[in-house]
C-alpha cells in the first residue's frame, strides 16, 4: 500500500473523487495520508477534514515569496508524512527544484483538456475550456499524466474525450468534463500507478 499526498488549490472535487474511490475500493493500492493546499480557506481543506485526512496549508507567501523554498517546504512535508506518490488535484502552482527531483516519476496531474491541446503555461481551470470553445473544437476531454519540468509535458497515463455541445459556456463545459472524464480517470490512473501496473 503506497502513501498518497494530494496537492490542491481550490474546490477539491477531484480530491473528493479520490476519497470516494478509496471508500468504494476503486482506489485500493494507495491511501491518501495528507492534503496540502497552497491557498488558505479553500473548500478542498474542508473535504479533507470531513474525511478525517491530515491537511495543511503551505503558501508561497509563507516562504518569503520564494518559489524554490515553497517547493522545498512541500517536499519536506511530503517526506515527513512518508508520501510515496503525489497527486495534483487542481493544484495551480508550478512545481520545481527539490520536489521534482525527489519525486521524479512519482507526481501525477489531472489537466482538463486532451493534451497536447490547450495545455502548458497559463492554461488552467476555466481558461482551458474557454480556449477550447474559442478554437471551435468539437471534442475536448481530460488527461492524467506524470509531471516533469515541462508544464503538462510528462508522459500520459489516461485520457478521456468529452463532446462539446451547442450553447456550451466555459462553466458548462468544465462541469461536463469533470463529471464525464476527470472524476473517473483520475482515480483509475492513481490506482494504476499505485498498483505498479504503470511505472
Ligand atoms: C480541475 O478541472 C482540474 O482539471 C483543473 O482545475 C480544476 C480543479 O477543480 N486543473 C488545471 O487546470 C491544471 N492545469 P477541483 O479543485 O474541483 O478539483
Amino acid at each position: 500500500m503506497l502513501n498518497i499526498g494530494v496537492l490542491v488549490s481550490g474546490g477539491g472535487t477531484n480530491l473528493q473523487a479520490l476519497i470516494d474511490a478509496q471508500n468504494s475500493g476503486i482506489l485500493k493500492s494507495g491511501k491518501i495520508v495528507t492534503v496540502v493546499s497552497n491557498k488558505e480557506g479553500v473548500y478542498a481543506l474542508e473535504r479533507a477534514e470531513k474525511a478525517g485526512i491530515d491537511h495543511k496549508v503551505i503558501t508561497k507567501k509563507s516562504c518569503s515569496g520564494d518559489s524554490l523554498a515553497f517547493n522545498k517546504a512541500i517536499c519536506d512535508y511530503m517526506q515527513e508524512k512518508q508520501v510515496d506518490i503525489i497527486v495534483l488535484a487542481g493544484f495551480l502552482a508550478i512545481l520545481e527544484g527539490e520536489l521534482l527531483e525527489n519525486y521524479k516519476d512519482k507526481i501525477i496531474n489531472i489537466h482538463p483538456s486532451l493534451i497536447p491541446s490547450f495545455c502548458g503555461d497559463g492554461f488552467y481551470g476555466l481558461k482551458v475550456h474557454q480556449a477550447a470553445l474559442d478554437y471551435g473544437v468539437k471534442v475536448t476531454g481530460a488527461t492524467v499524466h506524470f509531471v516533469n519540468e515541462i508544464t503538462d509535458g510528462g508522459r500520459i497515463i489516461l485520457q478521456k474525450a468529452v463532446a462539446i455541445q451547442d450553447g456550451d459556456t466555459a462553466e458548462i463545459l468544465q462541469k461536463r468534463v469533470m463529471e464525464e472524464a476527470e472524476w473517473k480517470i483520475l482515480p483509475q490512473a492513481v490506482e494504476l500507478v499505485c498498483s505498479g501496473q504503470i511505472k
